[in-house]
């Protein structure tokens, strides 16, 4: 078979995800992207080898390992989960299905993260809750690497946590591959309790992307499916771990502290009721593309 002819083959074979209810659904566009990186993946090609070699021959062997990969993205299988890795700020990140997808609106939390490290703030103590794949903390170190040098981040210290090992495993296999890992320690803790923030300096600096969801909003088919529960869900009102990070981080909040934290885009509301009985007004919402309220900032 040629390769032009089973890249046709992958798309009608997938067709039915373009007919899903939303937002379980991919568009027509998304699915032929999604057909062109799987068979990158199963041929070992870049994106321009398969347009250059569209009309050679496929070897068989070849041809069974992507059908198996096609079989899989019927199921919904989320391709980032199938090819084992998923682009997040400029860098590429191991994921299978013990992390949740890194999102590319969390990319604006490494953004806004940035924006409070400058050549003064060295002695610095950053700690990422809820790390899954590490891509918010790795991202956020190797940005710092890359502008203010090594010297830099060793006189910083970098905590990440999860209550999952299994997460922890691909975070650490992350941080090995952006060869990082001299300067962040990986904790298994449950929110803050395995872990101790050093008050003593110049910049504190915590970052999550915490569960949030509602147990009763259901979720597309590709997220409920394979993401973990565990990364996903937050209790009745999807503040569950919110509610219980904020208290946890009261005391240093109040000693200057500063969190930025992804939120859902209803919880502001919430939220800003949790910050009022703590008597925290020092805070404020940013939104995304979209303009969804999506991170909190204190
Ligand atoms: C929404 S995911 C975020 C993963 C990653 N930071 C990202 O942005 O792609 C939330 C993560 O929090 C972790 N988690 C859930 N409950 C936790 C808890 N009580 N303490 C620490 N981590 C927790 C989950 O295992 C999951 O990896």
């Amino acid at each position: 078979m040629r390769l032009k002819d089973l890249k046709n083959w992958a798309i009608a074979q997938l067709q039915h995800l373009t007919q899903l209810p939303a937002p379980s659904n991919v568009s027509p566009q998304t699915l032929k992207i999604e057909v062109d990186v799987l068979l990158q993946s199963a041929l070992e090609l870049t994106k321009e080898q398969l347009i250059i070699k569209s009309n050679d021959e496929i070897d068989r062997a070849i041809i069974e390992k992507f059908q198996l990969l096609i079989s899989r993205r019927a199921k919904s299988e989320p391709v980032a989960y199938i090819i084992g890795k998923k682009e997040f700020y400029k860098r590429t990140f191991i994921v299978n299905n013990s992390v949740l997808i890194p999102r590319p609106e969390t990319e604006i939390l490494v953004e806004l993260a940035l924006k409070n490290f400058t050549k003064m703030t060295k002695d610095f103590y950053l700690l990422d809750v809820g790390t899954g794949s590490g891509a918010i903390v790795l991202s956020i170190i190797d940005e710092l690497r890359e502008k203010f040098g090594q010297e830099y981040l060793k006189s910083g210290e970098i905590h990440a946590v999860d209550i999952s090992d299994k997460a922890l495993n691909i975070a650490r296999k992350n941080s090995d591959n952006l060869q990082l890992s001299q300067y962040v320690k990986f904790y298994n803790s449950d929110l803050l309790n395995q872990i101790k923030i050093n008050k003593n300096r110049t910049l504190i600096l915590i970052v999550a992307n915490p569960p949030y969801i509602m147990e009763s909003v259901p979720l597309p088919s590709h997220v409920g499916l394979y993401e973990p529960y565990l990364a996903l869900r937050a209790g009745a009102d999807g503040l569950d771990i919110i509610r219980r990070l904020l208290a946890e981080l009261l005391e240093y909040l109040q000693a200057g502290a500063k969190l930025i934290m992804e939120i859902g885009e209803e919880q502001e509301d919430g939220i800003t009721k949790i910050l009022q009985s703590y008597k925290i007004g020092n805070f404020e919402f940013v939104r995304d593309y979209s303009e969804k309220t999506r991170f909190l900032l204190i």
